[in-house]
């Protein structure tokens, strides 16, 4: 069968089209934002970058921006793409859900531009994670809204008998973040680029807290376990090591990250019990967090050989380590006499990177290198050598961005709270920058070697595109539930 034919048969079983549409964005995205994560990185060593186009690119500007495009731009794509080719494949059915689904796509797209065009303006809202002001935040809800239907609809009308667990994760996700999403931008416009929130005081942070860590809960965490539950067992050709944890995994992770977002407002103006619950309700959160990387990693028991020749899987296995590693660094920072040292230090962002970058980019990019050849026909990406390559610079790349930061952070913490003994400060605060300057030149190489992959990753997948050798045999049988095959 020729490559032409061989998509058009999988077309006409499964909607590849949109799968294939968001696949490619992310990759873009992630090149954009990451591109944007160098750069303002590259401002806190050399601040003269921020004068590049005064004020557009002030670090307070693109800031935001970067993380409003490596989340929901890259991460966002990179979900969308995975939810509807695992939905569609575990459930049998092509998606359901008819111009909802371009809309879904088209919508998403113009919500990024839209960003990338207010925040740099100094638009915004300034809640962090949800800094569009409210018309793109309308916008933003009627294209989840949209994207619920599709997901929800096509699990209704599945060929299967029951609901395959990658869906679960993908479901919370998407029910989650449309409640977090509307409650949190609730808000009194008073122009079409100002509003007011509609919470005020403690309560506002609270509420804007109780987002926030919900879309690392939900946004950065649940919705990649779907991506884990899916593609780690294809990958890997095993099933999931163990079904039964799977399920408490699911109902215990979102029934307690829910209340765990308190641990971003230790020693605020918060009442002291909702952070003391804040902090015990993360310290339980290890528990789910770490059977569910164990059941991932698991998965792998008599596959551990493929490794060595995999780095597909490689990847998969390595954003476990990440996550694994980055769900005991947080319960940690919840306690609050370490908060007491991590809070507003670099260790904070050494801890986001070790989940963002090693657990997020990494299970997505992973997932990305198994899908790309199946939805362009292919036999397997163009070069595996160049997949190596990015694995490589991808792993160095976090490991550097991350240890830096950790440096950083002990040391901005540990400056910040020494006095002499007349109880005035030891050190000014000029002086922690000072000591911080080379955490932040190698993040910048760290961020970098990330960046680069990226970019052998899009020549790949182009290469792959153009050139890959097409499939020449029918379309696989379509999977069998339990072993997400
Ligand atoms: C090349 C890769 C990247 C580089 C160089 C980079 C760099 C940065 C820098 C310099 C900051 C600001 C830190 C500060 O204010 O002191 C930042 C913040 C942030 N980045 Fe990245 N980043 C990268 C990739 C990512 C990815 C892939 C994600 C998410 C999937 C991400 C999520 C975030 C978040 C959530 C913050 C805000 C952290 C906070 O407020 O505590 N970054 N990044
Ligand atoms: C059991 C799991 C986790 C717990 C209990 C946890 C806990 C924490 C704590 C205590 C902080 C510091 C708050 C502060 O001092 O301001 C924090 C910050 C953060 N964590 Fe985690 N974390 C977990 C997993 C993750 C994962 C897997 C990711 C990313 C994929 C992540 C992303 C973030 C981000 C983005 C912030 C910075 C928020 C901000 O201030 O802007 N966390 N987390």
């Amino acid at each position: 069968m020729s490559n032409h034919m061989a998509a058009a048969n999988a077309n006409s079983i499964y909607n590849y089209h949109v799968v294939r549409q968001f696949s490619i964005m992310a990759i873009a995205w992630g090149i954009f934002g990451m591109g944007l994560g160098v750069l303002i990185a590259s401002q806190l060593v050399w601040p003269d970058l921020n004068n590049i186009l005064q004020p557009y690119t002030h670090f307070g500007r693109l800031r935001p921006l970067h993380t409003n495009s490596v989340i929901f731009a890259f991460g966002g794509c990179a979900l969308f793409a995975t939810s509807y080719y695992v939905v569609q494949r575990t459930c049998q059915v092509k998606l359901f859900g008819g111009w909802l689904i371009p809309f879904t796509f088209w919508g998403w797209q113009a919500v990024i531009v839209l960003a990338a065009i207010t925040l740099p303006m100094g638009l915004t809202s300034s809640k962090e994670y949800a800094e569009l002001e409210w018309p793109i935040d309308i916008l933003l809800a009627l294209v989840w809204i949209s994207y619920a239907i599709v997901f929800f609809g096509t699990i209704m009308k599945r060929k299967t008998s029951h609901i395959y667990v990658a869906n679960w994760f993908f479901g919370g996700f998407i029910a989650t973040v449309a409640v977090l999403h509307i409650v949190n931008s609730a808000a009194i416009p008073v122009s079409l680029t100002k509003s007011y929130s509609a919470y005020a005081g403690a309560a506002d942070a609270m509420v804007q807290w109780w987002y926030g860590h919900n879309a690392v809960g939900f946004f950065l965490t649940a919705g990649f376990l779907g991506m884990m539950y899916y593609f780690v067992p294809k990958q890997a050709g095993r099933p999931v090591y163990s079904y039964q944890l799977s399920i408490v995994h699911f109902w215990a992770l979102i029934s307690l990250y829910i209340w765990a977002g308190s641990h971003h407002l230790h020693y605020s103006a918060l009442p002291d019990w909702a952070q003391s619950l804040g902090m015990v309700m993360s310290l339980i959160l290890l528990a789910p967090s770490w059977g569910g990387m164990i059941n991932g990693i698991m998965t792998l028991s008599g596959a551990w050989h493929k490794l060595r020749t995999d780095p597909t899987l490689r990847f998969l296995v390595v954003s476990l380590s990440f996550y694994g590693m980055s769900t005991f660094e947080g319960p940690m920072m919840a306690i609050k006499t370490v908060n007491a040292l991590s809070h507003n230090t670099d260790w904070t962002i050494g801890h986001v990177h070790s989940g963002a970058l090693g657990w997020v980019a990494m299970i997505s990019i992973g997932s990305l290198y198994h899908l790309i050849p199946i939805l362009f026909g292919k036999t397997g990406m163009w070069r595996t050598s160049l997949i190596n390559v990015h694995f490589w610079l991808a792993t160095s790349g976090t490991v550097l961005y991350i240890a830096a930061m950790w440096v950083n952070g002990i040391t901005q913490g540990l400056m910040w709270r020494a006095f002499n003994a007349d109880g005035s400060l030891t050190y000014s605060f000029i002086e922690s920058v000072q000591a911080s300057q080379g955490g932040y030149i190698v993040r910048v190489i760290g961020g970098g070697l990330f960046l680069l992959g990226m970019f052998v990753m899009a020549y790949n997948t182009y290469r792959t595109v153009r050139h890959g050798a097409p499939v020449q045999v029918a379309e696989q049988q379509p999977p069998s539930n339990t072993q997400a095959a």
